[in-house]
């Protein structure tokens, strides 16, 4: 079996969230269990810079639209996964990310930055094929691989596609007048089509033609043919649903393991404890927080945006310092949010640490160091941190909703709030910090998500299954 995985975002080269994490462990989990997995990704710097062994594949001479363009393989730095990089220096390689400038600006030209990506997905997936390698399933991830399954229906077929939400909230919306000079035809523009309440939206272009959709939990699978976390495409995919498939993402179980973390001070597993009490005395050190051991430990890495409930954050936040807790929040954002986290540590000195930024090693020192983990998420597709919070044997607190209803179990490996508010936020939190005093009982559950298996293995057979279904489909469509 063989996978093209097209993505903008793939750790350790580029990552803005969960689905570089996504995109870095599961085609390694698929070659693993003997699929033939290969990534697409943009050429930006970090890319180039960092696959081993890049040497030109192909030489598109003339795309239209775009005029020359190369197409290098290479290897993933860790995994080894073999990787296709696009090669196109005018809109990949910028200051700033795969996305925005430095100011946190959308690029201008990201309708052709992505429909590249998806052109080029579309073109290798394509009965003739300029590779010698060609997938028998194309696996698209977010909007901006959304181009590719119509770029294939309009090229007459190729491989089935298989089109991955990570989060319905970013759906690649652009001016209609795009349509055409993009590469598709005029008619596409339409409810049974492309358009999008007046607008081009790459998402429902991948929606509406890939094959099969697919998410990644079972609940957000469910929550998102109905309004409102169907954001406007509740209807396709409801009427969808036969071909809509919730598959639970895994986390990678050797980057985010206590006992051999080198990001952490000092390690320790469900067998031997008492190095994660020294991970918090170093964590509170490192952030002037005062140092008391017996204090319960709260902690957030986050995105700052209102998907994940930072507000509901803020709002308890003083409530928490006065019950005698300390708090530590590591994200960056909308500029008001970050503003919240600044004002919150600055009237709580020793007690609130906030770090605006993007630290890969803190967010680790974080999840070992803290004693609960706070993610109250309006909506979330699946959500890795309170994955990561059970393995480290911190005990999530996490709105009822998507991935988080779950992977948390309420009372047993973390605590589940119901009510989408402040209040419904802090109601766990009270359950938390009784528990808390118990200190047999807080261990047990600290255990039971230690614990807990969150590998990429069954995950990716649940893929497997689904792509050997996707090429079964196709050729039976054929005979037909
Ligand atoms: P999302 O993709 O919606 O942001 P996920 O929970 O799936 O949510 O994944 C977020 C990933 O990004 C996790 O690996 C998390 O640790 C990481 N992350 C988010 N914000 C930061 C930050 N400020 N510093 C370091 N890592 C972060
Ligand atoms: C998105 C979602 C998050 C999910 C991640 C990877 O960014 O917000 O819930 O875990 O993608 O699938």
């Amino acid at each position: 079996m063989k996978v093209l995985f097209a993505t903008p975002e793939a750790r350790p080269l580029v990552k803005t969230g969960g689905l570089a994490d996504v995109s870095g462990a599961l085609p390694a989990a698929l070659r693993e269990i003997g699929l033939d997995c290969r990534l697409l990704l943009p050429g930006y710097h970090p890319v180039i810079a960092g696959v081993v062994n890049a040497r030109e594949r192909l030489r598109l001479n003339d795309l239209p639209g775009y005029g020359a363009v190369r197409l290098l393989e290479g290897q993933m730095p860790d995994t080894g996964v073999p990787v296709y990089v696009i090669d196109y220096p005018w809109h990949y390689q910028r200051d700033g990310g795969p996305y925005q400038d430095a100011s946190g600006r959308d690029y201008p030209d990201n309708a052709w930055r992505f429909a590249l990506l998806s052109r080029i997905a579309a073109l290798i997936s394509a009965p003739d094929t300029p590779l010698a390698w060609r997938p028998d399933v194309l696996h698209c991830n977010d909007w901006q691989t959304g181009l590719a399954p119509a770029y294939l229906h309009f090229a007459g077929g190729g491989a089935p596609s298989l089109m991955t939400i990570h989060n319905l909230a970013y759906q690649g919306i652009f001016p209609p007048d795009l349509v055409v000079p993009l590469g598709l035809p005029a008619a596409s523009f339409q409810v049974e089509g492309v358009e999008y309440y007046g607008n081009f939206s790459f998402l429902k272009a991948g929606l509406y033609y890939a094959d099969w959709i697919s998410t990644v939990s079972p609940s957000y699978a469910r929550e998102i043919q109905q309004s409102p976390l169907g954001m406007g495409m509740e209807g396709l995919l409801a009427s969808r649903r036969d071909r809509l498939t919730g598959i639970l993402n895994g986390i990678d179980m050797a980057d985010w393991n206590p006992s051999s973390d080198l990001h952490l001070p000092c390690e320790y597993s469900s067998r031997a404890l008492a190095g994660k009490r020294r991970c918090k005395l170093a964590l509170q050190q490192d952030l002037n927080l005062e140092i008391q051991p017996e204090t319960p430990l709260f902690g957030v890495i986050s995105r700052l945006t209102y998907q994940k409930g930072i507000d509901w954050v803020a709002a308890i936040a003083d409530r928490l310092v006065a019950a005698g807790a300390q708090l530590v929040i590591l994200g960056k954002g909308e500029a008001h949010l970050e503003q919240a986290c600044h004002d919150i540590a600055a009237r709580h000195p020793g007690r609130v640490a906030s770090i605006i930024g993007y630290d890969e090693g803190l967010s680790h020192r974080i999840e070992a160091g803290a004693d609960v983990f706070l993610m109250p998420s309006r909506f979330e597709p699946c959500g890795l941190n309170q994955m990561y919070s059970q393995r480290y044997g911190t005990i999530p607190v996490v709105f009822a909703t998507g991935g988080l209803k779950d992977t948390v179990e309420d009372g047993v490996t973390g605590f589940v709030f119901t009510e989408a508010s402040p209040e419904g936020l802090w109601g766990a939190i009270q359950r938390a910090l009784t528990v808390f005093q118990d200190k047999p009982a807080w261990r047990r559950m600290m255990l039971a998500g230690m614990q807990k298996d969150f590998s990429w293995e069954a995950s990716a057979n649940q893929y497997a299954w689904l792509y050997r279904l996707l090429v079964l489909t196709r050729s039976g469509n054929d005979i037909v």
